[in-house]
């Protein structure tokens, strides 16, 4: 169907993302100066949450109603999806009722079926493989405080998750190195690492990984739907604690990133999010700003006026 869809990174054209950010930084200062404005109006967002939310969930539907539209919150518990209707055909009823539909799932195959399905535009809020909405807002909070990403050296440090895998994405879109510092067998995906090529490289030592690093990123050791290992990925993962130690062998002006929520005394020490070079709490509000610039971009296209 016709629709445009942001299921990942690549859905878009590096200058559409640069767009899509300016945009944010555009509507982020229209809010700031309390300016009214509402494109889309009597437009609705349906939002399907497979799993846990807060930034998620708030950002949407805070975005949709400032906007002059509304967000309808779907869980699969009190929906026919939770009771096995097909995929497919929730896309095509959904659909119609809705001007947008933004999901959060585990299968990335379930956003690609629905999307497949939907006359709407469908958006990715996090599935088991990636999370492009958190990307757009952690470029834009680069951007805001240190410029340009182009041709700099971003770290991820810990697991090859969803985020992992959406900062390959980013590395490709938005022109610049990124380093992996993972344990063995905790690689971001294989289809992706090739994809990037030179762009991205894995180095196991984190100290070795963060030398010369415009942007320090981390995540949660556990991802959401593999509570059963948290445990030993506890042990393992030890090493790859970020603290402000190991920022300072970074470049000067290093930014330090968490897409939230964080696990203090695990991936990052307990007053890292309180260092000056910690960005996460505008990080954290981007996701607003961000989303906004995408809902605006995808559904106000689509707009009839008679
Ligand atoms: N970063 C992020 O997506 O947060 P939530 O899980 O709270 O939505
Ligand atoms: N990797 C984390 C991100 C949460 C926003 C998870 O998938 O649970």
């Amino acid at each position: 169907m016709s629709a445009r869809h942001f299921l990942s990174l690549m859905d878009c054209s590096p200058t559409e993302l640069v767009s899509l950010i300016r945009r944010a930084m555009e509507l982020k200062d229209l809010r700031n100066r309390g300016v009214l404005f509402e494109p889309l109006k009597n437009r609705v967002l349906g939002m399907i949450f497979e799993k846990a939310s807060t930034r998620t969930r708030l950002s949407f539907e805070a975005g949709m109603i400032q906007f002059g539209g509304q967000a309808i919150f779907l869980s699969p518990r009190d929906t026919q999806l939770g009771r096995g209707e097909p995929i497919a055909d929730a896309a095509k009823v959904m659909s119609r009722m809705l001007d947008a539909v933004m999901i959060r799932t585990f299968a990335h195959d379930t956003l690609t079926e629905f999307a497949a399905n939907s006359r709407v535009p469908v958006i990715n809020g996090l599935s088991d493989d990636l999370h492009p909405c958190q990307l757009l807002a952690d470029m834009q909070t680069y951007l805001e405080h240190r410029g340009s990403i182009a041709g700099k050296t971003v770290v991820w440090i810990g697991d090859g998750n969803n985020m992992c895998n959406s900062y390959i994405e980013a590395a490709i879109q938005f022109d610049f190195q990124l380093r992996v510092a993972c344990p063995e067998g905790y690689e971001p995906s294989a289809r992706l690492l090739a994809e990037a090529g030179e762009r991205v490289q894995i180095i196991r030592d984190p100290r070795q990984a963060v030398v010369g690093a415009h942007l320090v990123t981390t995540d949660v050791w556990a991802s959401m739907g593999q509570e059963d290992e948290a445990q030993e990925r506890m042990k393992l993962f030890k090493p790859y604690q970020v603290d402000r130690a190991l920022l300072d062998m970074a470049d000067e002006s290093v930014l330090f990133l968490h897409c939230l929520p964080a696990h203090r005394g695990e991936e990052i020490s307990e007053d890292l999010l309180d260092d000056p070079r910690s960005a996460a709490w505008d990080q954290a509000e981007n996701r607003l700003h961000a989303q906004k610039a995408l809902l605006e971009f995808l559904v106000e296209a689509s707009h009839h006026h008679v």
